[in-house]
């Protein structure tokens, strides 16, 4: 805001734009891409914190006889890849100086009238810097403190504005700095002026008077009315579902449930339409439709399975043949992080970078299958037995008796201390009807814990067989899915000879890709990336761009909603990568579905929840969580980030809210909250866990949890998709061939028995499927160069409130001291699922990252 009525005192200036970025030195060259609707930005740099010295919201004085003149700088930048068709005649205003008009509004009411000033109004101009505009202003000395700025651009087409700056004279230091990072529409399109706040946060109690009516018009515009066809132009956001998957009028095969909306198929809402894609979608995009299809060639026996071990193995170390120079180069210049970049190669080869998990046939040995279950891509499933045997909740009419060994081991064995890999409570209800449920059994090592103390269990695992060993069903892989009614399960054991012990690693190959798909649809794409998008949705419905709450959450909703959209288009589409290569096939997305209904609630999102509900934690008298299993990374690493993200959320919710009544009495907030549980995530808006907001504990609670699932969450499910599944027998995603009968003897069986590599080579994935798999996970692990990570960078409104950016220096601090304790841990002998000979670190929750495949770094928000 700009004080501009004391004669002798200087411009207020709470709002400054050197004071934007981050608290952590940046590479000189990090920009931020463009993101798409609504919250689209354009490259800008970034200034480093450190390197700022003013104060942020001091009150700076400059006296004024007259009205003063104030200059309006504006930064834009054309949409990247979008060409103005009528540039000739935007260039002609330009060169008039009518290219943007900006209206300066006071935050004050005209005390004489009890009406809003008259805005002081003036024509930017182009100048010769490219993008840049300037305006001239002279406001009168009465108009007070400038609380926003109203944009028309008078182009054909919209612009993308980073950011508009008042200053007067040539003091930088006095500027008044409006955060926009948004595009801006064509007046030529809607005749409604854009309008832009300062960057001081506000209550909606709180709003200076004058800009209470344009906080409202400004919510309007973004809610819409529901109705109509939305406009290129237009930055309403609404709500849909998901019935876009597959287009049956092409290809009748393709017909896909409607998700969402009923209750066979219940699940949280996306945002009706994604306008633009992100640098990181078109990144996958063109990943997967540029460089599969030119590794196809090359692939000859692509439905085949892979002839040998070594076969897979010199992926690595050779690389992938492309027919000429001009190939290879199209690829790389393509997605180049999919290459391990080789200095002086002169093959056309397509290198293959090596993943640190599962080579060398460590993935072979029940240890590392027992530690990759807790310390791997999926430690989010596991949970404590707490009976044995587990009777099963399908239906027994269809499946036989819930306690029989075709839904789990039928030994009896009262004993606690076994951990099951299962899928959150219910086990088997999180699977579709007519999905087998096939869930390892894992005992924990060593002696066994007294039965009333179940806080001192061991802390390794081994997969445990002789009955409770839940197999891998005597049949497994995506054909039998749909048939699986028919099925008969089985139980594998490690056996005792060489047949025994072959059976018991195919078994564990099929649990093995169980446990994939179920990662990939339900850990990662169901709790992450699709139950955070109804968060997005209401937050830009219901909370003004001045909310405080609306700026925390901001930087952690970042290109969400446009890399899902490009999932919708290219991964979980009918026909598309994750049905050609994921155990459900086209039941893929039902799957996530029917886990979503049945075990998704938002209360058991944050994470000391969800271990205490996993039977991994325990909450003592005093509140504070033991871990069942001390060498459990996630939970380990996960609670300290969780712990840092809470006092960070705490301290800011503080600032703002003085009271419970406070936060019981925001209109805008519990409209948002009304939002996300009766529209977003509408199928499950009459369940009682959802918290109320009535106090800031609650409201603290429930912040934590959203910022938890879109950087610790996502990042422990994400980033090490490629070190642990580039190897593909280390987590196959699908199992094609039956196990083998070891009684009937059949023709399987024999052949197993003269080649058992062959019948599990036979049983993963087939070169097309691998392939694509690598590929694809290589993209999905990779850190763009703009990533911002948790406790990186302050968004500009925080460092304008000095509690607030003291509180997030403070995150920053703790953040730091975590990078440091995760690599303490990884050091520790004692924690031997993440220290020992040949043990790969547990980095997943290390804070901070490089670009690239790093196998950590927690990004602040889910965008790949
Ligand atoms: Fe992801």
């Amino acid at each position: 805001m700009i004080h501009l009525n004391h004669l002798k005192h200087a411009l207020v200036l709470p709002a400054q734009s050197n004071n934007v970025g981050s608290l952590l030195p940046s590479p000189p060259s990090a920009t931020r891409r463009v993101v798409g609707a609504g919250g689209r930005r354009q490259s800008m740099p970034r200034i480093s914190c450190c390197s700022a010295t003013e104060e942020v919201g001091g009150v700076s004085s400059l006296t004024v006889e007259k009205a003063l003149t104030v200059k309006g700088t504006v930064e834009a930048a054309p949409a990247i890849g979008q060409m103005y068709a009528t540039r000739g005649l935007d260039d002609f205003s330009d060169l008039f100086g009518k290219t943007l008009l900006l209206e300066l509004v006071s935050s004050e009411l005209d005390p004489k009238t009890g009406q809003e000033k008259p805005r002081v109004t003036g024509f930017a101009h182009r100048t010769l810097v490219e993008g840049r505009y300037e305006a001239e202003f002279k406001v009168p000395p009465s108009f007070g403190p400038v609380g926003a700025v109203l944009v028309e651009n008078e182009h054909h087409k919209e612009m993308f504005i980073k950011e508009i700056k008042l200053t007067t004279g040539d003091d930088e230091s006095t500027a008044v700095t409006f955060d926009c990072n948004s595009w801006v529409h064509s007046k030529f399109d809607n005749k409604e002026k854009r309008i832009f706040f300062t960057i001081k946060s506000y209550l909606p109690s709180s709003t200076p008077k004058a800009l209470e009516v344009l906080r409202k018009k400004d919510l309007e515009a973004l809610r819409g009315d529901g109705h109509g066809e939305r406009k290129c132009f237009e930055r309403v956001y609404d709500y849909d579902v998901y019935n876009d998957l597959g287009d049956p009028d092409k290809n009748p095969a393709h017909q896909r449930p409607v998700l969402g909306g009923s209750q066979q198929y219940p699940y949280p809402r996306p945002f009706s339409e994604v306008k633009q894609l992100t640098f990181g979608a078109t990144t996958l995009r063109s990943g997967l439709h540029m460089v599969l299809p030119a590794l196809r060639p090359m692939l000859l026996q692509k439905e085949l399975c892979f002839p040998h071990f070594p076969a897979i193995d010199s992926l690595y170390s050779e690389g992938i043949p492309l027919p000429t120079q001009a190939s290879l180069d199209s690829v790389r210049s393509v997605i180049p992080r999919v290459l391990k970049l080789v200095e002086h190669t002169t093959d056309n080869v397509l290198p293959i970078r090596s993943p640190r998990h599962g080579r060398e046939f460590a993935w072979f040995k029940d240890e590392e299958f027992a530690r990759q279950t807790i310390a791997g891509l999926n430690p989010v499933c596991i949970q404590l037995l707490t009976e044995f045997p587990i009777m099963s909740k399908l239906d027994p009419a269809v499946y036989g008796p819930p306690e029989s060994g075709h839904h789990q081991g039928a030994h009896r064995d009262a004993d606690k201390g076994r951990l099951d890999s299962g899928r959150g409570p219910g086990g088997e209800a999180a699977l579709h009807p007519g999905l087998p449920r096939r869930v390892p059994a894992l005992r924990a090592q060593g002696p066994r814990a007294p039965r009333h103390d179940a806080l001192r269990l061991p802390h390794r695992l081994l997969p445990h067989g002789s009955g409770h060993a839940h197999a891998a069903g005597h049949r497994a892989g995506a054909a039998q899915v749909s048939h699986a009614a028919a099925l008969e399960a089985r139980l594998h054991a490690p056996g005792p000879d060489a047949t025994g012990a072959w059976l018991w690693k195919l078994a564990k190959a099929n649990v093995l890709a169980h446990d994939t798909g179920y990662h990939q649809l339900v850990s990662h794409w169901l709790r992450t990336h699709a139950c955070v998008e109804p968060y997005i949705i209401a937050a830009n419905r219901q909370l003004s761009r001045m909310h405080p709450v609306y700026r925390l959450l901001h930087p952690h909703f970042r290109y969400t909603m446009e890399i899902n959209a490009l999932a919708r288009e290219s991964l979980i589409n009918a026909d598309g990568i994750i049905e050609e290569s994921f155990w459900p096939g086209k039941y893929s997305i039902e799957l996530s579905a029917v886990a979503y209904g049945l075990t998704w609630r938002f209360d058991t999102e944050a994470l000391p929840n969800d271990l205490v509900k996993r039977g991994l934690a325990v909450r003592k008298e005093d509140g504070e969580l033991e871990l069942t299993i001390k060498d459990y990374p996630y939970a380990n690493d996960g609670l300290k980030v969780w712990d840092s993200i809470k006092q960070w959320v705490t301290d800011y919710v503080k600032v703002y809210y003085k009271s419970d009544e406070d936060v019981a009495g925001d209109p805008e907030l519990q409209a948002f909250w009304d939002d996300v549980r009766t529209k977003g995530h509408a199928d499950k808006k009459d369940e009682p866990w959802w918290p109320v907001l009535d106090n800031r504990d609650s409201l603290v609670e429930t912040l934590t949890t959203i910022i938890w699932v879109t950087s610790g969450h996502h990042a422990a499910v994400n980033f090490g998709q490629y070190h642990f599944g580039g190897y593909f027998p280390n987590r196959p995603t699908t199992i094609r061939r039956n196990m083998p009968v070891e009684e009937n003897r059949d023709e399987d069986m024999n052949k197993f028995m003269a080649q058992p590599e062959m019948t599990l080579l036979q049983m993963l994935p087939n070169q097309m499927q691998a392939i694509k798999v690598m590929t694809t996970l290589d993209i999905l692990s990779a850190h763009s160069p703009d990533e911002e990570y948790l406790g990186e960078h302050a968004e500009p409104s925080w460092l304008a409130e000095p509690m607030v950016k003291a509180a997030f220096e403070k995150f920053c601090g703790r953040m730091k001291e975590i990078e440091g304790y995760v690599d303490e841990c990884n050091n520790n002998p004692e924690l031997r699922n993440r220290c020992g000979a040949g043990i790969v670190p547990y980095e997943l929750l290390k804070p901070f990252s490089k670009p690239g495949v790093t196998g950590r770094g927690i990004p602040n928000s889910i965008s790949i």
